[in-house]
């Protein structure tokens, strides 16, 4: 595994790297990447391979031109309605951390969206990992670069600790500046937009620009006829987790309990009077409690906890609006994957 900078060289080698079928983590704005040439079908498995990733959970394609769209999806077939949507979301939000679900063009390998008759695309802004796309092959399939079902990565360090040599190129590129991944949005069906999964671009954001979208949780028949995919893999509800079980509390409701030796806590805004107790194993998501700098600090100091080797994290909810309900997804999904259904999602996915 080789750490490149993102200087102009190292970008391009990376570039090379990738167009030549290797794996190349890259910085993005919602979080790291484990990049692969979205055509290459000996790439992308090497991609469910590196992240012990399940290969009825597609991958993202990411592009860096508007161009590029019409390699992967077939924007023709989409009824009028949907073709407005995709324009004016395309105009507005890309490039960002938003994800669009898309009737698929044939070509693009069923690999990538495991056999699904759509397409997931994404033009992420990050100058980096737009240069990486479009010095590569200019379709680039990146999941996060974190090992299935653990927590996404917002730094270099997280990639190598995690993926380690199943990476063949690691960008260090700095910390991530948005911190929960996209938002995912279907328009494939033609009919009301639904929203996949709560991420980096606020409902309230979409929804401004094309009406009401529909919250989807459900599962569905997917891929292959499988019962129980969900409609989008990533709804998995054990998800996104640390190692330490992690038990949600109601917004306030944390600073009333108890201090138990072992635990650790994470506040969404400071608790009043409490300030003295901050840091060691206590970490606040955001000073001003603002759910932007909420989102940009959860996975960073969801790693940091998890590295104490605690008994148990503590959470606070956030408030619902803006990167609030990205940031309450996480927090739900990692409680889940401690509880009932699984012993712990990344213990039942450890890496052999
Ligand atoms: O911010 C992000 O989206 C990051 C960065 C690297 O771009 N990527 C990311 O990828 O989060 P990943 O693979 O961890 O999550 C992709 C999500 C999954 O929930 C997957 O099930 C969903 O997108 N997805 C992909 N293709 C889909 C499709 N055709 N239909 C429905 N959901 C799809
Ligand atoms: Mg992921």
């Amino acid at each position: 595994m080789e750490f490149l900078s993102t200087s102009e060289v190292d970008i391009q080698k990376a570039a090379a790297a990738l167009a030549s079928g290797l794996l190349v983590a890259f910085p993005t704005e919602t979080v790291y990447g484990l990049g692969a040439d979205a055509f290459n079908v000996t790439a992308l498995a090497r991609v469910f391979q590196a992240k012990n990733r399940p290969r009825f959970d597609p991958l993202i394609i990411h592009i860096a031109e508007y161009a590029a769209l019409s390699r992967i999806a077939d924007i023709d077939s989409l009824n009028g309605e949907s073709a407005e949507r995709l324009s004016i979301l395309s105009k507005h939000l890309w490039p960002g951390p938003l994800t669009l679900i898309l009737p698929k063009r044939p070509a693009l390998p069923d690999l990538a969206t495991s056999g699904l008759p759509t397409a997931a695309v994404r033009f992420p802004s990050h100058p980096v990992a737009q240069k990486l796309i479009r010095y590569s092959t200019g379709a680039v399939a990146a999941p996060s670069a974190n090992p299935f079902g653990y927590l996404s990565p917002t730094q270099a360090e997280h990639v190598k600790a995690q993926l380690g040599s199943r990476v063949d190129v690691i960008i260090d590129g700095g910390r991530a500046t948005v911190g929960v991944e996209s938002t995912v949005l279907d328009l494939s069906s033609g009919g009301r937009p639904r929203l996949l999964r709560p991420g980096g671009t606020p409902r309230e954001r979409i929804e401004e620009l094309i009406g009401a979208v529909e919250f989807s949780c459900g599962t569905s028949a997917g891929a292959a006829g499988a019962q129980e995919t969900p409609v989008s893999p990533g709804q998995l509800k054990s998800h996104y987790a640390p190692r330490t079980p992690l038990v949600l509390c109601r917004r306030g409701e944390l600073a009333s309990l108890p201090d138990i030796s072992g635990e650790g806590r994470l506040y969404f805004a400071p608790p009043a009077g409490k300030s003295q107790v901050l840091g060691g194993t206590t970490r606040v998501l955001s000073v001003n409690g603002d759910t932007t700098e909420a989102a940009a600090n959860l996975f960073q100091m969801l790693h940091e906890l998890d590295a104490l080797e605690l008994t148990r994290i503590r959470a606070e909810e956030a408030p619902t609006s803006g990167l609030g309900a990205a940031i309450n997804d996480r927090l739900q999904r990692a409680e889940y994957a401690c509880g009932n259904t699984c012993e712990n999602a990344y213990e039942n996915t450890r890496l052999p």
